[in-house]
C-alpha cells in the first residue's frame, strides 16, 4: 500500500461525496452537498491509493483559536492501516500553520482520538459556533458524540493554554 495524503482538489468532490454520503446514511457523519463540498474544497485532507480516494478529513474555523476536525474518515479495507492517523497528523499541521491552537472534534471514536493526542472533555465547553452545524444532524437534540480537544504549540505561543481557558 503506498497511500498518500494531500490537500484535496476540485476533482476529488465527486469521490470525497460519496464517501462523505456513505457514513452520512448510517448517521455517523454529517451529509455534505456537492455544492458545499466544492466550496470548501480547499479545508479537505485527502488519502490516496494508486488513482483511488481512500479517505478524506476536513478542518472547519470557528474562531481565532479554535478548529474542528470535520467529515473523518476511511473507506472499508483500508481501516486499521495507520491512514486516520495520518489525515489527522496533515489536519493537525494545518492548524499549526494556521497558528490555531485547539483542535477539536465531536466523534463516536474517542478512542482513536485519544490514540492521536486528543483528550476527552465536556460538550459544553465549547462556544455556540460549534453549534451552528448541528441544525442539519437528526440527532440535534439527543446528541450522543463525545468531544475531544488536543492543544497544539503554534508559532505566536500559546504553550500556557490549559483546558479550563478553552
Ligand atoms: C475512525 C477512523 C477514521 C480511524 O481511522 P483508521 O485509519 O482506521 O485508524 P488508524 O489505523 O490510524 O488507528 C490509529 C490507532 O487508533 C486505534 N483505533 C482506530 N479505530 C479505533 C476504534 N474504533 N476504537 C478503538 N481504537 C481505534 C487503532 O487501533 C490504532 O491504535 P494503535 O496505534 O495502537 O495501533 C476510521 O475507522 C473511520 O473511518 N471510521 C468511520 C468514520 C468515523 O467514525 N469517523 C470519525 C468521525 S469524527
Amino acid at each position: 500500500m503506498s497511500v498518500i495524503c494531500r490537500k484535496a482538489l476540485p476533482q476529488d468532490v465527486e469521490a470525497l461525496f460519496e464517501l462523505i454520503q456513505g457514513y452520512a446514511a448510517n448517521g455517523i457523519m454529517l451529509p455534505r452537498s456537492r455544492e458545499a463540498l466544492t466550496r470548501n474544497i480547499d479545508t479537505f485532507i485527502v488519502a490516496q491509493d494508486g488513482d483511488r480516494l481512500i479517505g478524506c478529513g476536513s478542518l472547519c474555523r470557528l474562531g481565532v483559536d479554535l478548529v474542528e476536525i470535520r467529515s473523518l474518515g476511511i473507506v472499508d479495507g483500508y481501516k486499521g492501516q495507520g491512514v486516520g492517523s495520518r489525515l489527522v497528523d496533515a489536519l493537525i499541521e494545518e492548524a499549526r500553520v494556521l497558528g490555531i491552537p485547539k483542535v477539536m472534534a465531536l466523534t463516536y471514536e474517542a478512542a482513536f482520538f485519544q490514540k492521536n493526542g486528543f483528550h476527552i472533555v465536556e460538550k459544553e465547553i465549547f462556544p455556540e459556533k460549534v453549534w451552528t452545524d448541528c441544525v442539519n444532524c437528526p440527532k440535534q437534540h439527543c446528541c450522543d458524540e463525545i468531544a475531544v480537544v488536543r492543544l497544539i504549540e503554534v508559532p505566536q505561543g500559546n504553550e500556557n493554554l490549559s483546558f479550563a481557558q478553552i
